[in-house]
C-alpha cells in the first residue's frame, strides 16, 4: 500500500476494504483458471466466467495495481500472484482467497464494532450458532473453509518438515487437523511413524478417503471426547482460535490423555514485539471477530502451557512464517 501523507493513510484504509472483496469474487468466478498462458481480453475472460466486460476490466485494472494479475492496453495476462488463484496450481491459494469472502467471515467483519465494543466474537452475534457449527451445517462452505486451511499451509507445511526431526516418534496425534494435509506430509516423510486425525465429526467424513493403515482417523470434540495418547502432538493453528479459558482446556485434555514422554508442538503465527505491520496482528482481528481467540506472543503461549502442565522447550522459526512451540510434560 503506497501511502503518501496523513490524508492517503486514512483514505486507502478507510475504503480499501473494495480490494479485498475484488479478489473474493475474481476467485470464486475461477478469473485465474480461465487465463492461460497467452494474454486475454477482459471481455473474453468475462464471456469465459459469465461476467460483465466492463466490470471485470475495471476490477481487474485495480488488483493489477496491486500486484494480482497484468494489465497491458486490454490484455490481462498473469503475475506470480495470480497464478496462485489457478485452482490446479501446485500452491493454490484460491480457496484461502475465497474463504475470507464467505458470508460467515465478510457478514462478521460487518458487525465488528460489536467485537471492539465487547471483546467478544462478532460471529456470534451474526451467527449465533457459532463459527464451528455454521461450518458444519453449510457443507460448501465448510469445504472452502477446510480447503483453505490446507492451501494456507503448503508452505507451512514444507518449513515445518525442514525445520523440526520427527523420526523420534511412533504415534503422531494432529489435534484439529482438518483434512490432515500435515500429518499426511509428516507420515509420508517419516514412514516408520504411524498417525492419527482427530476434528469434528463433519471434517472427519470429508477426510474419510486419507485413512489407511498408518493413519487413522477419530471424531469427537475436544472439550468433551477423550484424546488419543500420542507420543507427539501436533496443533497447527488451533490456540489461536481459543481464548486462554478455552485454550488451557484443550491443552489439559492433552496433558490428560499424554504419556509422560509425551510432546507437544504448538505451531503458530507468533506476534512480534515490533509495531510494524505484520500478518499476525491482521490474523489476530479476525480471530477476536470470528472465534474470540487471539493470536500470542511467545510469552503468552509459555503461560498457557505452564497453566496446562507443560514446559516450553524452544521456539523455532520455520521460514514459512509460522513457528513450532515444542513443551514437554512438566
Ligand atoms: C483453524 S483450523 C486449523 C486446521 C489445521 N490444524 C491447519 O492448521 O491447517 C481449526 C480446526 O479445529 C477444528 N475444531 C474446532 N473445534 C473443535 C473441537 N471442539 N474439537 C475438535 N476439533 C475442533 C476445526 O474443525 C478445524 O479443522
Amino acid at each position: 500500500m503506497v501511502e503518501t501523507n496523513p490524508f492517503v493513510t486514512v483514505q486507502v484504509i478507510a475504503g480499501g476494504y473494495c480490494l479485498p472483496r475484488c479478489l473474493h469474487v475474481v476467485a470464486d468466478l475461477g478469473v485465474a483458471d480461465a487465463l492461460g498462458e497467452t494474454p486475454r481480453t477482459a471481455a473474453e475472460l468475462a464471456a469465459s466466467v459469465g461476467a460483465h466486460p466492463d466490470a471485470l476490466s475495471r476490477v481487474l485494472r485495480l488488483l493489477a495495481a496491486h500486484g494480482v494479475f497484468e494489465t497491458q492496453g486490454d490484455r490481462v495476462s498473469h503475475s506470480p500472484a495470480s497464478r496462485l488463484l489457478q485452482t490446479d496450481h501446485p500452491q493454490s491459494i484460491r480457496a484461502f482467497a475465497r474463504m475470507f469472502g464467505l458470508p460467515v467471515f465478510w457478514e462478521t467483519f460487518d458487525a465488528l464494532d460489536h467485537s471492539v465494543r465487547t471483546g467478544l466474537p462478532a460471529a456470534a452475534k451474526v451467527f449465533p450458532e457459532g463459527f464451528w457449527s455454521y461450518l458444519s451445517q453449510h457443507p460448501e462452505a465448510g469445504r472452502v473453509f477446510n480447503a483453505a486451511m490446507s492451501a494456507k499451509a503448503h508452505g507451512a507445511v514444507a518449513g515445518i518438515l525442514a525445520t523440526y526431526d520427527f523420526s523420534d516418534f511412533g504415534l503422531i496425534g494432529d489435534i484439529g487437523g482438518g483434512s490432515g494435509h500435515l500429518l499426511h506430509a509428516i507420515l509420508d516423510a517419516e514412514p516408520g511413524a504411524t498417525g492419527v486425525l482427530f476434528d469434528l465429526p463433519h471434517v472427519i467424513e470429508d477426510a474419510a478417503s486419507l485413512a489407511s493403515e498408518r493413519l487413522s482417523l477419530q471424531s469427537g470434540d475436544f472439550f468433551c471426547d477423550a484424546l488419543p495418547s500420542c507420543d507427539a502432538y501436533l496443533l497447527m493453528e488451533i490456540i489461536h482460535d481459543w481464548g486462554d479459558e478455552e485454550s488451557v482446556a484443550i491443552l489439559r485434555a492433552i496433558r490428560s490423555a499424554a504419556p509422560p514422554h509425551a510432546k507437544v508442538l504448538l505451531i503458530e503465527t507468533i506476534v512480534p514485539s515490533d509495531s510494524g505491520p505484520d500478518w499476525s496482528k491482521m490474523l489476530d482481528i479476525h480471530m477476536l471477530t470470528l472465534l474470540g481467540g487471539r493470536q500470542r506472543t511467545r510469552e503468552e503461549y509459555e503461560m498457557l502451557l505452564a497453566q496446562s502442565g507443560f514446559h516450553l522447550e524452544q521456539e523455532m522459526d520455520t521460514g514459512a512464517g509460522i513457528s513450532i512451540l515444542e513443551a514437554s510434560v512438566a
